[in-house]
């Protein structure tokens, strides 16, 4: 019914290519503070969102907020595209530091349609090619989630379970 139940305190891992909506729903999902951008922090840190060039000073700044988060107890959603494999090991690592919950949450939409909305997108100045190469990473990392440490995951397949999805905290 697109319920995804979470323990008060996790790590979330949204998983999925630029456009697939990943900031979009975490916003919707999820509390302000709580969801931690690689844009954003990418912003933050270089003037630029799409400064591909100040990702490690991003990542580092993302994951030293996630380090204080963590700390205090407070469920943490890492909002980058997570298809490749290192950024993945790097979440679960994290979690295991704080012994939380790992969570994947993965939008796995059809090709078509991401590639139409980042065709309408200005602010993603970069190749659709580079978007279908992520999808091609993400179709390849479905199966391993699980023996990545990802314990709870959920694949949402279409924009009506996007839709329909809720995110419920058990204490
Ligand atoms: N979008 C949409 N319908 C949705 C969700 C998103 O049309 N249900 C559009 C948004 O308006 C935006 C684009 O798709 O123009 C990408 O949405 P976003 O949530 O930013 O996707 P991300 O996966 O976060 O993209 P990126 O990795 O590039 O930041």
């Amino acid at each position: 019914n697109g319920t995804i139940n979470l323990p008060e305190l996790c790590l979330v891992a949204l998983i999925g290519a630029s456009s697939s909506g990943k900031t979009t729903l975490a916003h919707r999902l999820f509390r302000p503070g709580e969801v931690l951008s690689s844009d954003a922090f990418r912003l933050l840190v270089a003037g630029d969102e799409n400064a591909l060039d100040a990702s490690n000073d991003a990542f580092d700044s993302l994951y030293h907020v996630a380090r204080k988060r963590l700390a205090r107890g407070l469920l943490t959603v890492i909002d980058a595209t997570n298809v490749q494999p290192d950024a993945r090991r790097r979440i679960v690592e994290l979690a295991k530091e704080f012994d939380v919950l790992p969570v994947a949450l993965v939008l796995d939409l059809p090709e078509e349609l991401l590639l139409a909305r980042h065709r309408a997108r200005p602010d993603r100045p970069f190749a659709a090619r580079v978007v279908s190469q992520q999808m091609g990473s993400l179709r390849r990392s479905l199966r391993k989630l699980q023996a990545e440490g990802f314990r709870q995951m959920t694949v949402l397949n279409s924009e009506d379970q996007v839709a329909a999805a809720q995110v419920t905290r058990m204490p």
